[in-house]
C-alpha cells in the first residue's frame, strides 16, 4: 500500500499502536493538520476565547442532555412531575438540570460574543463567507434547539411561549393557518406537539448542529484564521512556506484556550450553584407552575436571549407600519437614489411599484410584518459578507465614527432585549420602534455607510506586543 508508515519492531509499544493505526485511519495527518501544524495569528485577543468556549458548552450540553432524557417522560401528563423528580429525587439531578438551564444561557452569551468578534473584525469578509454562513445557521439551529427544549418542562411559560410562536406562523398568507396547525399537530399545543419538540431537541437538530459545527471548523482550517488587525498572515511566508505571524493552535493556543475555559467555568460555576435562575432570566418563576390551557399567564415573555427580535415583532404595530416604515424607506429610498448608478434606479423604482402593489392588493396586518421583521433580522446575518464594502477588515484600521455605528448597535441590541422582558407599553413601543429602525438600518445602509470616511492604512505584518 503507498504512504504505509514503517514503525520498527522494536519501537514502543504506543508508537506501534500508532503506526498501525495511521496506516488505516488519518489519525496523526487530522492531529498535525487542525492542531500541531495549523498555524494561528500569534495576535489573537480576549474575542477568541468565545469560540472554544461554545464548542465547551456544546459538549456540556450534550452530556447534561443525555443524562436528563434517562429521567425526563415526553408526555403532557408526566413531563412536569418528572422534572421535578429530577430535581429532587435523582441523585445530583438538580445539578445535572441546573447545569443544562444555565448553559442555555451560556450558550448565547458565549455566541453572541463570538458573533460579534467576527463584525469587529470583519472576519465574515473574503475568504472566510462560508464560515460565517456554516455559522449564521448554527445560529438558526440554536435558536430553534432552545425553543423546542424550552416546551419540555411543560410549565406556563413554556406553553404559552409555545402557543404564541406557533401562532406567529398563522400570519403567514394563504398557507398560515394550515402550517401552525400542521407544526403543532393540533389545534392547541398539546401532547403531540410535546413529543414532536420532544424529538427535535433530542436528536433532529443536534445532528444538523453537529455536522454544521464540524463544517464550520473545516471551512475555518481550510482559509485561516482572521484577526484583530485583519490581516491575511498567509500573505507573509517564512523560506519553509510557514506564515510569520503564524504560531502552532497546539501547545500555543491549546493552553491560552485553557485559561479562557478555566475563566468560564469559574463564572459557569458561580451561577450554578448560586443563581441558577438568575433572578428569573435563566429560569422563569411562571415555568415552575404546570402548563394549564385555561389559564394564560398575564404576561408571556420568552427567554432572554430571544427578547431582542421578540421586541422588534411587537415594536411591529400597524402605526409602525403605516407610517414608520414608509417613512423611513422613503427616506432610505432617497438617500439611495443619489449614489445609484441610473440603471439601478430603474431596478429599485420597479422593485418599489411591485412591493406597494403587493402590500395594498392583499392588505397584510401588522402581525405578518413583524414576522417578516423578526426574521428578517436574522436573515439578513447571511448577507453580511456582501453587505460589508469597507476597504479593510477590521474595525482598528476604519475612521472613528463606524466604531461608534458598532457601539450603538450594541447598547440597540441590549436596549431591545430589556424592552423585550418587559410588559409593552406606548413609550416603550416606540423606543422598541426606533430600535428595530437601527437594526435593519444598520444592515441594509450598510453598502453605503461602510465605504464612506477615512481609513487607516493596514500593516503589512499583525500587530503584537509580547506579555
Ligand atoms: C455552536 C456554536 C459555534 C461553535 C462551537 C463555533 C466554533 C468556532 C471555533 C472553534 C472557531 C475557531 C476559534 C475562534 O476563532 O474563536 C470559530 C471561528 C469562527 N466562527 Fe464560530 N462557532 C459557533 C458559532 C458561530 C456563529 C453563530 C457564528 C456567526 C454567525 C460564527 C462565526 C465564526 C467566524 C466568522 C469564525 C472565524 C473567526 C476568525 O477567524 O476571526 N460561529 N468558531
Amino acid at each position: 500500500m503507498a504512504n504505509q508508515k514503517i514503525v520498527p519492531a522494536n519501537a514502543p509499544v504506543l508508537e506501534q499502536l500508532l503506526g498501525w493505526v495511521d496506516n488505516r485511519f488519518p489519525l496523526t495527518k487530522l492531529w498535525k493538520e487542525h492542531l500541531s501544524e495549523y498555524y494561528a495569528p500569534k495576535n489573537f485577543n480576549f474575542f477568541y476565547f468565545f469560540g472554544s468556549l461554545a464548542l465547551l458548552v456544546l459538549v456540556i450540553q450534550l452530556v447534561t442532555g443525555i443524562f436528563l432524557v434517562m429521567h425526563y417522560k415526553p408526555a403532557a401528563a408526566e413531563a412536569f412531575a418528572s422534572v421535578e423528580y429530577i430535581m429532587r429525587d435523582v441523585p445530583f439531578g438538580y445539578l445535572v438540570r441546573y447545569l443544562h438551564s444555565t448553559g442555555a444561557s451560556a450558550f448565547f452569551i458565549v455566541v453572541y460574543l463570538h458573533m460579534f468578534r467576527g463584525l469587529l473584525y470583519g472576519s465574515y469578509r473574503k475568504p472566510r463567507e462560508l464560515v460565517w454562513i456554516f455559522g449564521v445557521a448554527i445560529f438558526l439551529c440554536l435558536m430553534g434547539e432552545a425553543f423546542f427544549g424550552y416546551l419540555l418542562p411543560w410549565g406556563q411559560m413554556s406553553y404559552w411561549g409555545a402557543q404564541v410562536i406557533v401562532n406567529l406562523f398563522s400570519a403567514i398568507p394563504f398557507i398560515g393557518p394550515d402550517l401552525s396547525l400542521w407544526i403543532r399537530g393540533d389545534y392547541v399545543v398539546s401532547d403531540a406537539t410535546l413529543n414532536r419538540f420532544f424529538s427535535f431537541h433530542v436528536i433532529a437538530i443536534p445532528l444538523v448542529l453537529l455536522g454544521l459545527v464540524a463544517a464550520h471548523i473545516i471551512a475555518l482550517h481550510e482559509v485561516g484564521s482572521n484577526n484583530p488587525d485583519g490581516v491575511e498572515i498567509k500573505d507573509t511566508k517564512d523560506a519553509k512556506g510557514i506564515p510569520v505571524d503564524g504560531i502552532p493552535f497546539h501547545p500555543y493556543y491549546t493552553v491560552h484556550d485553557l485559561m479562557g475555559v478555566a475563566g468560564f467555568l469559574f463564572l459557569f460555576a458561580a451561577v450554578v450553584f448560586f443563581a441558577p435562575e438568575m433572578g428569573g432570566y435563566f429560569l422563569e418563576a411562571n415555568n415552575f407552575i404546570p402548563a394549564d390551557s385555561l389559564k394564560t399567564p398575564p404576561h408571556i415573555a420568552p427567554v432572554w436571549y430571544f427578547t431582542p427580535y421578540y421586541s422588534m415583532l411587537r415594536a411591529t404595530t400597524s402605526d409602525f407600519t403605516h407610517y414608520w416604515l414608509p417613512v423611513a424607506m422613503a427616506a432610505a429610498f432617497v438617500v439611495w437614489l443619489l449614489r445609484a448608478r441610473p440603471k439601478a434606479i430603474w431596478v429599485g423604482l420597479v422593485f418599489l411599484v411591485a412591493a406597494a402593489a403587493v402590500v395594498a392588493l392583499y392588505n397584510f396586518d401588522a402581525k405578518f410584518f413583524g414576522v417578516v421583521i423578526m426574521g428578517g433580522s436574522v436573515m439578513i446575518l447571511f448577507f453580511l459578507p456582501w453587505l460589508d464594502r469597507s476597504p479593510v477588515k477590521s474595525i482598528r484600521y476604519r475612521p472613528g465614527w463606524h466604531s461608534l455605528m458598532y457601539i450603538i448597535f450594541v447598547i440597540d441590541f441590549v436596549i431591545l432585549g430589556c424592552l423585550g422582558t418587559q410588559e409593552p407599553d406606548a413609550f416603550k413601543n416606540v423606543v422598541s420602534g426606533i430600535g428595530t429602525l437601527y437594526y435593519l438600518g444598520f444592515f441594509l445602509a450598510m453598502p453605503l455607510w461602510s465605504q464612506l470616511g477615512k481609513f487607516k492604512p493596514v500593516p503589512a505584518r499583525v500587530t503584537f506586543h509580547p506579555h
